[in-house]
């Protein structure tokens, strides 16, 4: 949800943790702070409102010395976004400063207690209850850092990834996670800390995983020592990470989100790399080979996960179904954890991530891991909470997605789910050889298809700016193509700020073709598939009323130009694949309107890259 840096070594702290920030404030950004121990052992804290550019120009003219430091983004849960609330948030004798990403969950009670033994408050925050109840633990036990933090994270519920350092020790940082991420970089004789590994990469590929309820104590000179809370000392592999600097750079483009659209092509060759043999005509995925037996014998699948990864996930339905004849529930897991589902001992859950640490999907593993689900998960960054709570899974490798809105990673989550249903179909003989060869072809070309959507992006920007007037937008489609609409309209939404829904096609006339006249223009994505003379008759519909149509239309269809206002060609393909085309016009439709509305594309309001919190 927010962003953690930190720094311990020979270095200046500043200019690392401001680059950090910047790598991280895709994550959240609605204040940021940083907390710096000088040469002469002070210990300063500078914050503010607004963006890490902001925090910069705050600290212009600070003494913003020193080698150890820990710096923050904020995403606010717990009072508004504001200098005060902003984080690092210092402790009642200003000896320790401490950043959080997460929620505390019984920071009422704690704050209670706290304020009963003469504690006063600052902020609003859950976070600042934290480093006054480690400064109450440290004094009232004459416990060092470290052991404080892991006797206060003891009676702590929620979840917390922090960072602490104290007043005169610039040799010491303490860190610690639960629920919400954290990675320890081991540099040359110096440490790094973030929320992922976007503001480690440029310093080492070295990292540790913390694992939930580890405390670290990176001191200059010594090894990491990591305990649990409960006192147990851990030892960590060192892993690499194999993210490269200029993934996460933009290389030229205006916004992140462009480039991870126009990237989509690479994300797809690095998704099907090693896995789809081109001259084999084959697929092979290793954890499906491991564990084929499970779906063998599975009852159903349960596909879960959140917001664009929900849509990627209804359209694992229709494959998992068409080509493996397995019965497949698709669930929003923000539900899903808080019903009690029925889940029966060999049931597969599929849980579906980018960031791999959704908070909401994170918790539907667990409960269906308690029911005796077998956990096969799909995420895009790898050693991510998610990947690492299943028994097996598939990695998208879309490279790192930077801006909030997704995009490649939609595309590769639909081409690891369309492998997997390949692979399990031939397996279990529900799919027959010709169809099977007929979809891997279409996927070896596939690149190719979506370069040429590319290649028009200028016909998506025209189209775009005739309809920056609207103010609700309708996206329909059937099929594949009902998630996508699902899809475009989140898109459209959640960037350019204005309403739009999506609906299956056919359901207009259930009741949302009332809201049709000549201000809501939609778009319909009406390729040249088996139901394709539904949709044109849900256009006649709405062109009956006024609707402003713009079509998602395959090459070279002639009688939909009749008809809808404005048409986009994409090429044909096998159905199970037009989601991975039709999509694409609607991210650009989605990035231009935003653009002309003079949007903050790589980073709307009110969002993060990563929810984190519940
Ligand atoms: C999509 O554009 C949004 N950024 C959001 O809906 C996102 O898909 C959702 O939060 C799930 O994130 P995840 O894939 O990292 O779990
Ligand atoms: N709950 C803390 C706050 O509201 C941290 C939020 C975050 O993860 O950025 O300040």
């Amino acid at each position: 949800m927010c962003g953690i840096v930190g720094y311990l070594g020979d270095k200046q702290a500043y200019p690392i943790l401001i680059k950090g920030l910047k790598r991280l404030e895709y994550r959240g950004y609605d204040s940021a702070g940083c907390a710096l121990l000088n040469e002469n052992l002070e210990l300063k804290v500078y914050k503010t409102k607004g963006k890490v550019s902001s925090l910069e120009e705050y600290c212009k003219d600070k003494d913003v010395s020193g080698t150890l430091g820990i710096a923050h983004t904020r995403w606010a849960t717990h009072g508004e976004p504001n200098d005060t609330n902003a984080h690092p948030h210092y402790s009642q004798s200003k000896n320790l400063a401490l950043i959080h990403n997460g929620i505390i969950e019984n920071y009422l009670s704690i704050k209670q207690m706290l304020t009963k033994n003469g504690y006063k408050f600052q902020s609003q925050t859950d976070t600042e209850v934290l480093v006054q109840a480690i400064e109450f633990v440290k004094t009232k036990y004459d416990c060092s850092l470290f052991e404080a933090v892991k006797r206060t994270l003891h009676f702590v519920i929620g979840a917390y990834a922090i960072c602490v350092i104290e007043k005169g020790k610039n040799d010491t940082l303490v860190a610690a996670r639960k629920g919400s991420p954290l990675i320890v970089g081991i540099g040359e004789g110096d440490f790094f800390i973030g929320s992922d590994a976007t503001p480690i990469v440029e310093y080492t590929n070295n990292v540790i995983y913390l694992d939930d309820e580890e405390v670290v104590l990176l001191e200059k000179g010594n090894r990491p020592l990591i305990n649990t809370i409960n006192n147990e000392e851990i030892e960590h592999d060192i892993s690499k990470i194999e993210l490269e600097l200029n993934d996460i750079e933009k290389q030229g483009y205006p916004h992140f989100m462009l480039k991870e659209i126009f990237e989509q092509p690479k994300s797809f060759d690095l998704c099907m790399n090693g896995r789809l043999n081109v001259e084999k005509k084959e697929i092979k995925l290793s954890g499906i080979i491991d564990h084929i037996d499970k779906f063998k014998q599975c009852n159903k699948i349960i596909i879960t996960a959140c917001g664009t990864s929900w849509h990627a996930g209804l359209i694992g339905k229709y494959l998992f179904e068409e080509f493996c004849r397995i019965p497949v529930v698709v669930e929003v897991a923000s539900e899903f954890r808080y019903r009690n589902p029925v889940i029966k001992q060999g049931d597969i859950l599929i849980p579906i991530s980018q960031s791999g640490e959704t908070a909401d999907t994170l918790a539907a593993i667990e409960l269906a891991r308690k029911k005796g689900a077998f956990i096969y998960g799909i995420c895009n960054v790898v050693g991510s909470s998610i990947a690492r709570a299943t028994d097996s899974g598939t990695y998208t490798h879309a490279g790192p997605e930077i801006g909030v809105a997704s995009t490649k990673a939609f595309t590769t989550q639909v081409i690891v789910l369309t492998m997997m249903a390949l692979s399990i179909g031939k397996e279990l003989k529900t799919i027959t050889n010709e169809k099977y060869e007929s979809i891997v072809k279409e996927l070896c070309n596939i690149n190719e298809k979506v370069e040429s959507i590319l290649e028009k992006a200028k016909e998506i920007e025209q189209i775009s700016k005739i309809f920056t007037y609207a103010r609700n937008f309708m996206y329909l489609g059937r099929g594949y193509n009902y998630p996508v609409a699902l899809e475009g309209a989140l898109k459209l939404k959640e960037i350019s700020y204005i309403h739009a829904e999506g609906y299956p096609a056919a359901e207009m006339k259930h009741g949302p073709i009332a809201l049709i006249d000549d201000e809501m223009p939609c778009v319909v994505i009406a390729p040249l598939l088996k139901t394709y003379e539904k949709v044109l008759s849900n256009i006649e519909e709405i062109r009956s009323r006024k609707g402003k149509i713009i079509a998602i239309v395959t090459q070279g269809d002639k009688d939909i130009k009749n008809i809808a206002d404005m048409c986009f060609e994409i090429p044909q393909t096998e159905e199970c694949l037009t989601s991975i085309l039709s999509v694409i016009p609607l991210q650009l439709f989605s990035y231009y309107v935003a653009v002309e509305k003079g949007r903050d594309v790589d980073q709307p309001r009110n969002l993060a890259k990563s929810v984190t919190v519940e």
